[in-house]
């Protein structure tokens, strides 16, 4: 009698293992059939939006887009699919998702078609590690839709960069035109500024406060160690520098160099 019991409570379990497999299974497809081609990894609100559309491959846009079309040709994104192929990573759907149905209703803004400068969703397909760097602490607020990836990259035109390797002014403008602040001129100007924003700060998101590379007193280290180290400059720092960093914080002797962008009140950046 227990023998049996035990039997049929192993057989039991076997079809709840088989129950719960299938369940899962189910869940795991179940978006590929709701949605018949899109993919699953667009965004919810695009995914209704282009539910039943498929990918028709980029000659039907170049028709209507010739600008669009013209820039792309030259460009990064462009040099890494194939022209003649359709699909998720080619050409211009990679980024707008599948168009037949915004081709077949003649086009139009918000007519079945993805906007990565609303939602960069179709971006982080294949840039899944930007999606984090966003997401940490201290970051531009791209996932919160109050800025996109196009304010900083052109996403049709031949540098996706902001800035070339052949020029270091765009560089500083692709920010400068937010930050105004930072633009100066200085009286005083920090040579620093001249190496790009970047020397000195992340892009996307940081760790650090203002987003900083890093909060300390190795920032400014980086440049400022000479071979009469303890001497900083032309002065002796070795007091200054244990008692916290260069350019913030609020301790004694804290936060000498606040003007780290340039100043036009002292030479020394100290406000
Ligand atoms: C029959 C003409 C036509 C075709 C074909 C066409 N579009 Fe459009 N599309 C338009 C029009 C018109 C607009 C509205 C533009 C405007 O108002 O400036 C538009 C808008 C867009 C927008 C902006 C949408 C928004 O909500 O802001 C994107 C992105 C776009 N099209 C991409 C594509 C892509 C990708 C293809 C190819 C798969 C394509 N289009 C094919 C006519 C077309
Ligand atoms: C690498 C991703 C990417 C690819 C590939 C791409 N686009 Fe775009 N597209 C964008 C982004 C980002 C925007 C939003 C730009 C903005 O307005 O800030 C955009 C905007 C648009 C718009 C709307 C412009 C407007 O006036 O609002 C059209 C139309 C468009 N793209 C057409 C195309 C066509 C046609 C192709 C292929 C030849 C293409 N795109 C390929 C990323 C892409
Ligand atoms: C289908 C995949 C795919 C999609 C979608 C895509 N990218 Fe890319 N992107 C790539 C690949 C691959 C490279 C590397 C190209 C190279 O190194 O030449 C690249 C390069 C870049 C670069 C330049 C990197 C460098 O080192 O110069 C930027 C910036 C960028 N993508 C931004 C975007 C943005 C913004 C979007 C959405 C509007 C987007 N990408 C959508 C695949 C993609
Ligand atoms: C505030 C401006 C800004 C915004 C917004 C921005 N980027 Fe960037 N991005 C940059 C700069 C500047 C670089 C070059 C960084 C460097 O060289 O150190 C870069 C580099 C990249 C690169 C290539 C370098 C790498 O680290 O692999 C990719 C890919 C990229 N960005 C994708 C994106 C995507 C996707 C978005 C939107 C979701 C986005 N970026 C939004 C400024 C921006
Ligand atoms: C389209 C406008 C825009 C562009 C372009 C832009 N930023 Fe920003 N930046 C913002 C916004 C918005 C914030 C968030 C401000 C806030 O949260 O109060 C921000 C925040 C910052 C902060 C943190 C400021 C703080 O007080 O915490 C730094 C540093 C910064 N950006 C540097 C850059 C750099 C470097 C670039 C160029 C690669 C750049 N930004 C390009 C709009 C922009
Ligand atoms: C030499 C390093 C360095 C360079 C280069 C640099 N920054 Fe900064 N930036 C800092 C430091 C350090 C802070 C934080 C100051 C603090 O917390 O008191 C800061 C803060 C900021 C802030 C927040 C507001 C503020 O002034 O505290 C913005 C915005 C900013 N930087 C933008 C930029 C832009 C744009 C560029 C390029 C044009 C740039 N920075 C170049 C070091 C630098
Ligand atoms: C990319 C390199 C670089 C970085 C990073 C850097 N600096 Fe500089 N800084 C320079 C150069 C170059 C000069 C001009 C030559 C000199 O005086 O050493 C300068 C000059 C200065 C001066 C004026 C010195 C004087 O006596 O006239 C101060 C103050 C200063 N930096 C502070 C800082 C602080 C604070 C940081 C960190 C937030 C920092 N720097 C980060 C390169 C850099």
């Amino acid at each position: 009698m227990r023998k049996r019991t035990r039997r049929s409570g192993r057989r039991n379990n076997y079809h709840l293992l088989i129950a719960a497999g299938a369940l899962v299974f189910s869940l795991a497809f179940f978006p590929r059939h709701a949605f018949g081609l899109v993919d699953e990894r667009t965004p919810l609100q695009n995914r209704l939006a282009l539910k039943g559309a498929e990918y028709v491959g980029s000659e039907d846009c170049e028709a209507c887009h010739e600008k669009e079309a013209r820039e792309f040709k030259l460009s990064t994104h462009s040099r890494i699919s194939l022209p003649d192929q359709k699909g998720p990573s080619h050409g211009c759907e990679m980024c707008h998702g599948p168009g037949s149905l915004h081709v077949d209703a003649g086009g139009g803004r918000g007519v079945h078609i993805v906007n990565p400068k609303k939602d960069p969703s179709t971006c982080f397909n294949c840039h899944l590690d930007k999606k984090a760097e966003f997401r940490l602490p201290y970051h531009h607020p791209v996932l919160e839709g109050k800025m996109s990836c196009s304010d900083c990259h052109s996403a049709h035109g031949m540098e996706i960069r902001p800035w070339s390797s052949t020029t270091l002014d765009d560089t500083n403008e692709a920010c400068l035109k937010c930050h105004e602040a930072q633009r100066g001129p200085f009286v005083w100007e920090h040579e620093a500024m001249r190496e790009g924003c970047t020397i000195c700060h992340k892009v996307h998101g940081s760790i650090h406060d203002k987003m900083l590379i890093v909060r300390d007193n190795n920032l400014c280290l980086r440049c400022h160690t000479q071979s009469n180290f303890q001497h900083v400059g032309k002065s002796y720092h070795e007091d200054r520098l244990i008692r916290g960093s260069c350019f913030s914080g609020g301790g004694v002797g804290e936060g000498c160099h606040t003007a780290v962008h340039g100043s036009n009140f002292h030479n020394r950046l100290t406000h």
